[in-house]
C-alpha cells in the first residue's frame, strides 16, 4: 500500500478575513472543539511514522493558534519539511522570528489581487498592506517566499500585475490557483465564474511572464478545472499521497470530502495508521476497482484517478461517478451549462459574493 507523503494540518478555522472563495467548509461552525497541542502532537509523531515527510500548516489561519511555534519546533525534531501556508495576518516580526528559530522552512502567503482596493473588498478586511509588510519580512529573514493568489472573474484580469507585484517583492514563486469550487466558493460560483475569453487573455500573460522570467521567478498556474478536457488528479489518487487533519481531528483523503456521506474517521478515536490503512472512508475510492464506466476502461484511470470524488457528489450526488468536468463523462453538460452562463454573462457581480464568516449557519 503506498504511504501518505504529505499531510495538510488544518489547524483551526478561525480566520480573520472573509473570502468568499475560501474552499474551507460553510459548517465552519461545526469545528470548534478543537485538536489540543497534545493531540496535535500525537499526530504528528503517527504522521511521521507513516512515512509522512511535508507537513502543510494550514486553516482557517494556523497564525490564530497560540501553539504554532510549539507545533512547528515539534515537527522539525521529527524531521518533518514545515510550510506555513497562511494570510499572514497576524505575522509580527517577533512571531516571524519565532517561526524561523523553531525550524519552518518555508511560507506561503496569499494576497487577493496586486491593488489594495480590490484585495481589501475581497478578503473583507483591510488587509493588502499588512500583507505587502508579511512578503518583506519573509525575505528579510532568509525564507523562500511563495505568493499564492486565487483567480476568479474579478481578479483574473489583473494577472499581469499580479505577476508585476510578485517580481516587485521578489517572490522565488507565484502560486496562480484558478478557483476550485468548494465550501463558499462552491455556494459563490456563479458569481466567480470567469469566461473563456479572460482565461485565454490569461494564460497567453502567463505564458510571456514564463518565458521573460525563467531562471528568476517559478510561475505555477493551477489550471481552471472546468475549462479542462481532462479532470485533475484530484490528491494524486484517494488516499495515495496526501491525508488532511481538520481541526476537529477528523482525517480525510482531500480537504473536501467532509462534504461525502461516508463514515467519519477520527484521530480522537483511531491511529492516523489505522484510518489511512483499514478506515472505509479511506478504502472507499482508492485504486481503480470502483470506478464505473467510462473511467473503468479508460487509459487514463492510472493518470486522473477518475478525477475529483467531491466534485462528482456536488455536481451529480453520486461520488462514484466519473468527474463531470471530463469531456467523457455523461454528465459533462452540467459543467458546459456552468461554463455557458459564465461565457454569457448570465452570472451575477463582486456584489453578490457571499463572504465567508467563522459563524456562519449552513444554508
Ligand atoms: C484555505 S486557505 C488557508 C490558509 C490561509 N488562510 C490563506 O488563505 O492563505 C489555504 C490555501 O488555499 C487557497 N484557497 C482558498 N480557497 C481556494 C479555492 N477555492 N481554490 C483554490 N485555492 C484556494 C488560499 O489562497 C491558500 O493559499
Ligand atoms: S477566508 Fe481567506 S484567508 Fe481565511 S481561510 Fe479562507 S482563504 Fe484563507
Ligand atoms: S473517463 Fe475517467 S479515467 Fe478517463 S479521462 Fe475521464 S475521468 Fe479520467
Amino acid at each position: 500500500m503506498n504511504r501518505p507523503f504529505g499531510m495538510l494540518a488544518e489547524l483551526t478555522y478561525k480566520c480573520p478575513l472573509h473570502c468568499p472563495y475560501c474552499s474551507n467548509p460553510l459548517n465552519l461552525s461545526d469545528y470548534h472543539e478543537e485538536l489540543t497541542t497534545a493531540e496535535w502532537q500525537r499526530v504528528l509523531i503517527e504522521a511521521r511514522e507513516l512515512g509522512v515527510l511535508q507537513l502543510h500548516l494550514s486553516g482557517g489561519e494556523p497564525l490564530q493558534r497560540r501553539d504554532l511555534v510549539e507545533l512547528v519546533g515539534d515537527a522539525r525534531d521529527l524531521g518533518l519539511y514545515t510550510n506555513l501556508i497562511t494570510s499572514a495576518i497576524g505575522l509580527s516580526p517577533r512571531l516571524a522570528q519565532e517561526l524561523k528559530d523553531a525550524g519552518l522552512d518555508h511560507v506561503q502567503i496569499s494576497i487577493q489581487a496586486d491593488e489594495p482596493a480590490l484585495s481589501d473588498r475581497i478578503a473583507g478586511t483591510r488587509s493588502y498592506e499588512r500583507k505587502i509588510a508579511a512578503y518583506r519580512l519573509v525575505k528579510e529573514l532568509g525564507w523562500p517566499l511563495t505568493m499564492n493568489v486565487v483567480l476568479h472573474r474579478h481578479n483574473l484580469d489583473r494577472i499581469g500585475r499580479i505577476l508585476d507585484l510578485a517580481e516587485e517583492l521578489e517572490a522565488d514563486r507565484i502560486e496562480l490557483a484558478n478557483t476550485q469550487y468548494y465550501g463558499w466558493a462552491w455556494r459563490n460560483r456563479a458569481a466567480l465564474l470567469p469566461s473563456r475569453a479572460q482565461l485565454d487573455r490569461a494564460e497567453e500573460i502567463v505564458r510571456a511572464a514564463r518565458r521573460r522570467l525563467e531562471g528568476k521567478m517559478e510561475i505555477i498556474y493551477v489550471i481552471p478545472d472546468y475549462y479542462s478536457k481532462y479532470p485533475k488528479p484530484c490528491m494524486g489518487g484517494w488516499g495515495r499521497q496526501q491525508l488532511t487533519v481538520t481541526p476537529n481531528g477528523d482525517v480525510l483523503p482531500c480537504p473536501a470530502a467532509h462534504t461525502l456521506n461516508l463514515p467519519r474517521a477520527t484521530v480522537r478515536e483511531h491511529s492516523l495508521a489505522w484510518i489511512w490503512e483499514e478506515s472505509p472512508l479511506f478504502r472507499r475510492f482508492r485504486g481503480t476497482e470502483w470506478m464505473p464506466e467510462p473511467c473503468r476502461s479508460c487509459n487514463r484511470r492510472e493518470v486522473d484517478f477518475g478525477g475529483c470524488r467531491c466534485q462528482a457528489f456536488q455536481l451529480t450526488g453520486d461520488a462514484a461517478r466519473t468527474d463531470p468536468v471530463c469531456y467523457l463523462s455523461p454528465d459533462h453538460g452540467i459543467v458546459e451549462e456552468a461554463v455557458q452562463a459564465a461565457n454569457e454573462g448570465a452570472e451575477s457581480g463582486e456584489e453578490d459574493l457571499v463572504p465567508r464568516t467563522y459563524t456562519a449557519r449552513q444554508t
